[in-house]
């Protein structure tokens, strides 16, 4: 799949996820750059057609986006149960629709707002999609900066071959919009991503994991046969 190719799925994702937003809904906005494009055209969508509803973003950039369309946010205070959550993942199961999410570093927030939501939907290319989680993508840990190395050594306790998260060409630590730090945990192949997630929550010092156990209803896929809708 060429860079072309992935941006033309990312905007049909984009016109596909918006579609699904009617006038007064309250709208979980996700983050990474395939939520950035429903909010896009979530975004076109308000300023030529009138659509309004209530977005809670789930990162400080999906804020950002959203607003310079003239988008109204509001926070889970005002608005704590979302009609729906539009995100993308990082990988995707055929079967069940586990998911890893967090090389954006927006898991925090991406889990709360998806709790909040009555659905959850994921936007994804096919690439995304496996058989088993860990096959291409280490699960994204966001552990408190306090004593990262204890917790660190915890999560090597359990399996997890780790690099800890720095930004982009600089070798300061990756911060999250919460100020927490990023441990990219590989695991290899996963074969009981509802035990892993548990054993990781329990480990002092974590405050969530990358793993989306059994809380995805539908994921759309854009691949070379169009738009596949793929259900849990
Ligand atoms: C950010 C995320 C993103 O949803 C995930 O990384 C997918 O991003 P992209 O659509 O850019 O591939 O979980 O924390």
């Amino acid at each position: 799949m060429d860079a072309q190719q992935i941006v033309k799925y990312k905007e049909q994702l984009g016109k596909i996820g918006a579609s699904l937003v009617s006038q007064g809904m309250k709208v979980g906005l996700g983050s990474g750059s395939t939520a950035a494009c429903v909010i896009r055209s979530l975004g076109k969508r308000w300023q030529e057609e009138g659509l309004r509803f209530e977005g809670v973003p789930s990162s400080i950039a999906s804020a950002k986006l959203a607003e310079s369309y003239g988008i109204e946010l509001t926070t889970l205070g005002e608005c704590p149960e979302l009609d729906i959550a539009i995100d993308g993942a990082d990988e995707v199961t055929h079967q069940g629709l586990q998911l890893i999410k967090g090389l954006g570093g927006a898991l925090l927030r991406e889990k709360i707002v998806r709790y909040a939501a009555k659905k959850f939907v994921i936007v994804v290319d096919e690439r995304k999609l496996v058989d088993k989680l860990g096959e291409h993508t280490p699960v994204p840990v966001e552990v408190t900066p306090f004593g990262w190395e204890a917790t660190m050594k915890h999560l090597e306790k359990i399996g997890a071959s780790i690099k800890v998260r720095v930004k982009n060409d600089h070798p300061d630590f990756f911060l999250t919009d919460g100020g927490n730090m990023i441990l990219d945990c590989d695991f290899g192949i996963i074969d009981d991503p509802v035990r892993l997630e548990k054993d990781i929550i329990s480990i002092a010092g974590v405050i969530e994991s990358g793993l989306f156990i059994n809380c995805t209803d539908e994921a759309l896929v854009a691949g070379y046969n169009g738009i596949q809708h793929l259900y849990k």
